[in-house]
């Protein structure tokens, strides 16, 4: 029988050590840790679902929908911030899922959907070994998949493309793949080629595997049928497949073989080369597929940039950083849970880890895993994993846990806030709490806040609109504090970096424009642009800029 597609290379490919690092243990080279980026409604939620049904984390569909947050109203997202019980239990996901050869342990970090959000979803990137990027086979590459594939691509994550809602009219298979190559300026291969659109829809072939998939439309639930096949020349997809569609699909995948790129495990690793897979996640189809996929192409925990060195999973001491922190539901309590990405070692509960910021001991008593509906104790872990913290406000966004070594993890990006606001209490006499509530959101992340050095109040930086709500909400609800945001006689912060003395000088010539961060350090405030511009000119030895990272 003539060749399948590029089903050989691909499979070698996927052999292949692509780097010269060592073999990792076992528990942490069967680890796989990825967040799923999408555009509202193209199916995230639903893939999630489908996730932990083969992980069997679940027993049902529909037990997450109840949590998927993406096309929630603002007074859901009241309320969810409410149950905020909910939206911790979803920031990461673990599950173990019977793939090639292997168990493997997946760890599913949320995204959140809302665009108003993207500087969390930034946060929760760094945690992340790969994405999966899911688009609407109708609709393609839609602006927030094309906004956060951009943040992949600053970091060079390994994207695993699913094209869903095959079951529905879609387009043209060439055109969608086209459509990713070009505006997202990375090469598509495919892992799976679809048989007929819309009604016709019958199914994939898979090309990795040389295997026909075909959907069950009369039980969403169940796994494809697969049956495997000796190539595309082989006389048994006759019994499955009209002739017209069969002919078509040869034609198309002779002509995807001679257009699109073969599967390169390498390229894959460097964020250039994305396989696509096709399915229907309400259908459960392709689903199982896409999952093989990132057990098979991984990539396995990775090797995580610091100061001064780099961290690599196999240390067999711990180390690991706060990616995102949220307060707990309990209001009486100020509870919040720390995720800690593990980037290396074995971690085993009870164990005193150094806070590198403090320089303090941390005996992590309490660590907790996420499984889809509850929450337990996480009694280990490994370099890939994700645990939960809860703590009393000692961890921040950026910080490091390890065994003792002064290590600082980077590229964990702080943004420029793009709206401003100034922040009073209701109540006069409470001036002092609020301060205290502002502390608090600004270490979970969830706003800049910034102190005016002449004058009284605070300015609040957020990156989208409803946050501001969502703050006056929660500050109201946390802390009894009714609060008023105001429009602010700044529009733009900027951070000041320069010698000692240089900064000195700024500060003390643009008094009535500083303020200092919730971490001490000195902001610039101003309403215009040209003001910076001319502090450029005017300070060459001081610059502004519109990030932090955090330490
Ligand atoms: P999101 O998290 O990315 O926002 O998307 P979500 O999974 O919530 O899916 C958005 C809508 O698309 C839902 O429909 C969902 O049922 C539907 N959907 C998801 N996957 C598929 C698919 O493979 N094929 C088809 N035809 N539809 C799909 P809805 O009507 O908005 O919600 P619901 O009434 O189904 O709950």
């Amino acid at each position: 029988p003539a060749p399948a597609y590029i089903c050989a290379p691909m499979l070698d490919a996927a052999q292949d050590t692509p780097t010269n690092r060592p073999d990792l243990p076992p528990e942490i080279a069967r680890r796989r840790t990825f967040a799923i980026i999408s555009h509202p409604d193209a199916g995230k939620t639903t893939l999630t679902e489908k996730f932990l049904l083969y992980g069997g984390a679940i027993q049902m569909a529909g037990q997450v929908r109840a949590k998927g947050e993406a096309r929630r109203t603002r007074s859901d997202f009241m309320q969810m911030e409410k149950d905020r019980g909910i939206s911790v239990s979803a920031s990461a996901m673990s599950f173990d899922f019977a793939g090639p050869g292997m168990q493997y342990r997946f760890n599913l970090v949320d995204t959140p959907g809302h665009s108003d959000f993207s500087e969390d979803t930034y946060r929760t990137l760094t945690a992340v070994d790969a994405a999966i990027m899911v688009i609407d086979g109708a609709k393609g590459v839609e602006s927030q998949t094309q906004k956060l594939f951009e943040v992949c691509r600053l970091r060079d994550l390994p994207i695993l493309t699913f094209c869903n809602k095959m079951d529905r009219e879609s387009r043209d298979t060439f055109e969608i793949i086209d459509e990713i190559q070009e505006n997202l300026a990375i090469d598509v291969t495919p892992a799976s080629w679809p048989i007929g659109v819309g009604r016709d829809f019958l199914g994939c072939y898979d090309l990795i595997h040389d295997r026909l998939e075909l959907m069950d439309r009369a039980d969403r639930n169940k796994v494809a049928e697969s049956v495997k096949m000796e190539g595309l020349d082989d006389p048994r997809l006759d019994d499955h497949i009209p002739a017209d569609l069969l002919e078509k699909l040869r034609e198309e995948v002779e002509m995807a073989r001679e257009l699109l790129p073969a599967m390169n495990r390498q390229s894959f690793l460097e964020g250039h080369l994305t396989p696509i897979w096709f399915g229907s996640a309400i259908n459960s189809f392709g689903v199982k597929e896409l999952m093989d996929g990132i057990a098979e192409y991984g990539p396995q925990p990775q090797v995580q940039t610091a100061e001064p060195r780099e961290v690599a999973p196999e240390e067999k001491k711990v180390a690991g950083f706060v990616f995102k922190v949220q307060a707990n539901m309990d209001p009486k309590h100020r509870d919040r849970v720390a995720f800690v990405r593990l980037a290396s070692g074995h971690f085993q509960r009870g164990m005193k880890l150094t806070h590198v910021r403090s320089k303090k001991p941390m005996a992590i008593a309490n660590p907790v895993m996420f499984l889809a509906s509850d929450r337990e104790l996480a009694e280990e872990a490994w370099a890939g994993d994700i645990i939960g913290i809860p703590n009393h406000g000692q961890l921040r966004i950026g910080d490091a846990l390890t065994e003792g070594e002064a290590l600082r993890f980077t590229g964990i990006p702080s943004f420029a806030p793009e709206l401003l606001q100034s922040c009073r209490a209701g109540d006069p006499m409470k001036a002092k709490h609020l301060d205290k509530a502002l502390m608090q959101f600004a270490e979970e992340g969830a706003a800049k806040v910034f102190k005016p050095n002449i004058g009284s109040g605070f300015i609040v930086g957020v990156v989208g609109a409803l946050q501001f709500e969502v703050l006056a909400s929660r500050i109201e609800m946390e802390y009894g504090l009714p609060v008023r945001f105001e429009a602010s006689q700044f529009t733009s912060a900027r951070w000041v970096h320069g010698g000692k003395e240089a900064v000195d000088a700024f500060m003390a010539a643009n008094k009535s424009h500083m303020a200092t961060d919730n971490d001490g350090d000195p902001v610039y405030l101003t309403r215009m642009q040209w003001d910076i511009d001319r502090i450029e000119r005017d300070y060459p030895d001081v610059t502004l800029s519109a990030t932090k990272e955090l330490m």
